[in-house]
């Protein structure tokens, strides 16, 4: 019933870097592996360790058909090592802080092994192995999707998705709930509301009965399930990351795009306002929240997209591309190719040192130090 949207390839990638596809499993469509993270090799298979799918998977190099699909081997898989001389595969995983031991030539299961204990609030955990989990029917069907494929650590993808209403860059998680309302359309204020999502892009079942829910932007729907509970602790846990610190060198044009930033002709500061560089959640004089046409919004886009809530700007080097589309491939466009009718901010004034200037400052902005990044 999927389109090829989210789908594990494996290529083999020779010494002199020609590239061979192995492509897809095509009788695996059905429940294909999910979020493959280390592979093992003999000379005539390859094993897959699946963390978002809990299984492992053996290859046949020649055929390219399975050999076998070990099941619910335990919570993330995220390595293998293979014991040639035993016929063992030895699978590490993360959220179940195991050691499964597997027969290489059936996939059976001979032993577990606890060895550690994970430090974090077991909330927070639950939520982060939910968060990149494809197995649970209340998130996603038949093994296809987990929130980590496009949020990997809830970071971004770099990609840009068209869920029907235009192509949107995939945003960072990291900060995000500091900032609700949430997305582009500044429709939800809680992970918890994340409901027609769901359904309709990941065809998962979700935790909880649209009529037993709350209005997305009225009461609160946390409380109503431990798990959804769970998946918002985790994401409210992402912090944007720190910047490194600045090089000697660049202090001097940090300093200067910082008047920038803050000059009244240029008024960035009037939409970011410190400390998350954003005036998201702030209402206008109806009480509806407050979003803004930038000069970037497309005609014939979604009713909902011809206004926007404003990103923070923290930890934005990591997001780019840039803009609601993912269109600006450089900080510098934004304000330069991207703004030629200075609907986003005043710069058509700004010459091309100011812009580099500019880009610096908002590249270093710090999160400050009460904000640690996971
Ligand atoms: C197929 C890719 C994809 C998957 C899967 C996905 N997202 Fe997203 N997500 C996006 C894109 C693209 C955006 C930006 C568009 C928008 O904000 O509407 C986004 C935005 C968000 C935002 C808004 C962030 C902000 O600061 O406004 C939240 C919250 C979010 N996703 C949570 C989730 C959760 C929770 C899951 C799993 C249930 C999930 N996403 C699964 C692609 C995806
Ligand atoms: C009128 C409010 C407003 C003003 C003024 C404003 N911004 Fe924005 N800014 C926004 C909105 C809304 C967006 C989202 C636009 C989009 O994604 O298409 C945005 C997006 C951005 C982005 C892209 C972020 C990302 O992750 O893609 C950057 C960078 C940015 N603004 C910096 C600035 C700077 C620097 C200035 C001053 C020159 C400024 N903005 C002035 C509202 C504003």
């Amino acid at each position: 019933m999927f389109d090829r949207s989210v789908f594990p390839v494996v290529a083999a990638v020779g010494p002199t870097a020609e590239q061979v596809s192995l492509g897809f499993f095509p009788d695996l469509w059905v429940v294909p592996p999910h979020r493959p993270r280390e592979v093992a090799v003999d000379t005539d298979t390859l094993y897959l360790a699946n963390a978002g799918s809990d299984d492992v998977l053996a290859v046949d190099l020649v055929t390219r058909f399975p050999k076998w699909h070990a099941r619910a081997v335990g919570q993330e898989p995220d390595g293998i090592v293979l014991d040639t001389s035993r016929g063992l595969l030895y699978v590490l995983t993360l959220t179940g802080q195991e050691i499964v031991t597997l027969s290489a030539s059936t996939g059976e299961i001979q032993s577990r092994l606890r060895f550690a204990h994970d430090p974090t609030p077991s909330q927070i955990a639950r939520g982060r192995y939910l968060f990149g989990n494809a197995t649970d029917p209340r998130l996603t069907k038949d093994q296809w999707m987990s929130c980590a494929i496009c949020h990997p650590d809830g970071d971004v993808d770099g990609r840009q998705w068209n869920f029907g209403d235009g192509p949107l860059d995939t945003h960072t998680l990291r900060g995000a709930l500091a900032c609700a309302p949430l997305h582009y359309t500044a429709h939800l204020d809680e992970i918890q509301d994340t409901y027609d999502f769901t359904r309709r892009t990941m065809a998962g079942r979700w935790f909880v009965q649209k009529d037993e829910m709350n209005d997305y932007l009225g009461a609160s729907n946390a409380g109503y399930n431990r798990d959804l509970d769970a998946l918002g602790a985790y994401i409210e846990s992402l912090t944007p990351k720190r910047p490194p610190s600045p090089p000697s060198e660049a202090l001097a044009a940090i300093e200067e795009g910082r008047k920038i930033f803050f000059s009244e002709k240029a008024g960035c500061a009037a939409c970011h306002p410190p400390p998350l560089y954003t005036d998201s959640g702030q209402e206008d004089v109806r009480g509806n929240f407050i979003r803004h046409d930038v000069g970037t919004c497309r005609e014939g886009e979604d009713e909902a997209l011809q206004l926007l809530d404003t990103p923070s700007l923290l930890g934005l080097r990591q997001s780019e591309p840039y803009l609601h589309d993912g269109r600006a491939s450089t900080l510098e466009s934004v304000f330069t190719y991207h703004n030629r009718e200075d609907l986003h901010g005043h710069t058509s004034h700004l010459s091309e040192n100011d812009i580099y200037c500019l880009s610096e400052f908002i590249c270093y902005l710090d999160p400050g130090p009460a904000q640690t990044s996971q």
